[in-house]
C-alpha cells in the first residue's frame, strides 16, 4: 500500500526521515534540468523549497540531477543545469552537498575486458561533465544492473552475475591482469577505464542503483528473478563492498534498489519486485547489513551505517524513488 511516486510524498518522506540520522542521496527528476539550465533562480528556489527546510536535521550528502539525462534530448542542458545547481548550493552555504548526475551502463562500449571499455559518446561530449565532477570533488553516479547484462548476454554464467564464487567462474583482463570473480566488479572497472580514457583518473564512482528482482515478468526472466537469487546478489554485493572487491576502481558508496516492493508503481510488472521488504515491511529474504562487525550504525539509525569509510544507505532508495516520481 505504498505509492511513493508522487511529489507530495517527498515532503512526507523527508519529514519522516528527519531525525532518524539517515544521510540522504537525493535524485532530482529530469524535468528540472531545463529550468535549472535556463534560470539560476529556479535552482535556488528548488534548494530553498526542497533542501533547506530539512537541513540540518536530515543530512543530505549528495544530489543526482537527472536519471541518465545524457541519453536523452536533455543532454545539452545538463552542464548549465549542474553549474546553476552548484551555484545555488554555494549561495546557500551548502557546498558540502555534492552535485552529480547518474549514468546508465549503456554509455559504455566494449565493456569486456574492462580495460577495453570506453564511452560511446565522443570525449568532447563527456569531458565537460567529468571536468565538472573533478572540479567539485563529486563522484559519478552509475546504475549497474548485472541482471540486465546477464539477460542480454547468454555467455555470462548466472553465478558470475550473482557473486557466487565458483572455482572456474572468473574472467581475466589480459591487459591489467585482474581476475574478475563477479560481473559487478567488472562493470565498475569498465566505467573507471572509460573515465581514464576521457582524461580523468581520480573521480570516484558511486553506485546509485543496483539490485536483483525477486519475481520476473516474462518467461525469460522467470527463473532468474527469485528470492534466492536476489539474496545471493545482495549478500554478494555487501561482501564485495566490505572487502573492497577485486576491482581497480574504488566504489565510494552503493545503494540497493530497492528497500521495499512498490506494488503501486506503474510500468512493467517486474519493476515492482526489486524490494528487500514486502510493501507491508516484512523481510522477503535475509540480508545482514551488520555482518562480521564491519558495518556500524551511524547515529543510531536503523539502516544508515558505514562500512570502513563507506556509506551504504538502503533507505535512500526510497528517497530516490520519491523524487523520481
Ligand atoms: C526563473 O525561476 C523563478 C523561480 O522558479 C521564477 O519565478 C521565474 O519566473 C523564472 N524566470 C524565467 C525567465 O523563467
Ligand atoms: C506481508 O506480505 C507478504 C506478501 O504479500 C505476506 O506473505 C506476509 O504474510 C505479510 N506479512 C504480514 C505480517 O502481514
Amino acid at each position: 500500500m505504498l505509492a511513493l511516486s508522487h511529489s507530495q510524498t517527498l515532503f512526507l518522506s523527508l519529514t519522516s526521515l528527519c531525525c532518524a540520522g539517515i544521510s540522504l542521496h537525493l535524485a532530482i527528476p529530469n524535468s528540472f534540468i531545463p529550468h535549472f539550465a535556463s534560470n539560476r533562480s529556479a535552482a535556488l528556489s528548488f534548494v530553498s523549497a526542497h533542501l533547506l527546510p530539512f537541513l540540518p536535521r536530515t543530512p543530505i550528502h549528495s544530489l543526482s540531477l537527472g536519471a541518465d539525462p545524457l541519453s536523452s534530448d536533455l543532454a545539452p542542458f545538463l552542464l548549465p543545469a549542474l553549474y546553476n545547481l552548484q551555484a545555488a548550493l554555494s549561495h546557500t552555504s551548502l557546498t558540502h552537498i555534492k552535485v552529480s548526475t547518474t549514468l546508465s551502463f549503456s554509455h559504455i562500449s566494449s565493456p569486456f575486458p574492462p580495460s577495453s571499455a570506453k564511452f560511446h559518446k565522443s570525449i568532447s561530449e563527456i569531458q565537460p561533465l567529468l571536468d565538472f565532477l573533478s572540479l567539485n570533488g563529486a563522484p559519478l553516479f552509475v546504475n549497474l544492473y548485472p541482471f540486465s547484462l546477464y539477460l542480454d548476454d547468454p555467455t555470462i554464467p548466472l553465478g558470475f552475475a550473482l557473486f557466487r564464487e565458483e572455482p572456474f567462474s572468473y574472467r581475466s583482463d589480459p591487459i591489467t591482469g585482474i581476475r574478475y570473480r563477479n560481473l559487478f566488479d567488472a562493470m565498475v572497472d569498465a566505467f573507471g577505464c572509460a573515465m581514464v580514457k576521457a582524461g580523468q583518473d581520480s573521480i570516484p564512482i558511486a553506485v546509485a542503483e543496483t539490485g536483483w528482482p525477486t519475481q520476473g515478468a516474462n518467461s525469460d526472466a522467470k527463473a532468474e528473478a527469485s528470492l534466492r537469487n536476489a539474496g545471493f546478489y545482495n549478500k554478494g554485493l555487501l561482501r564485495s563492498m566490505r572487502e573492497k572487491g577485486r576491482r581497480k576502481v574504488k566504489v565510494e558508496e552503493a545503494y540497493i534498489f530497492s528497500l521495499f516492493d512498490e506494488n503501486m508503481r506503474p510500468g512493467p510488472e517486474m519493476v515492482s519486485h526489486w524490494g528487500w521488504l514486502y510493501p507491508n515491511m516484512t523481510m522477503k529474504y535475509d540480508l545482514d547489513f551488520f555482518a562480521s562487525g564491519a558495518c556500524r550504525l551511524r547515529r543510531g539509525a536503523f539502516w544508515s551505517f558505514s562500512i570502513v569509510g563507506l556509506l551504504l544507505v538502503v533507505a535512500v532508495a526510497v528517497a530516490v524513488v520519491v523524487l523520481n516520481g
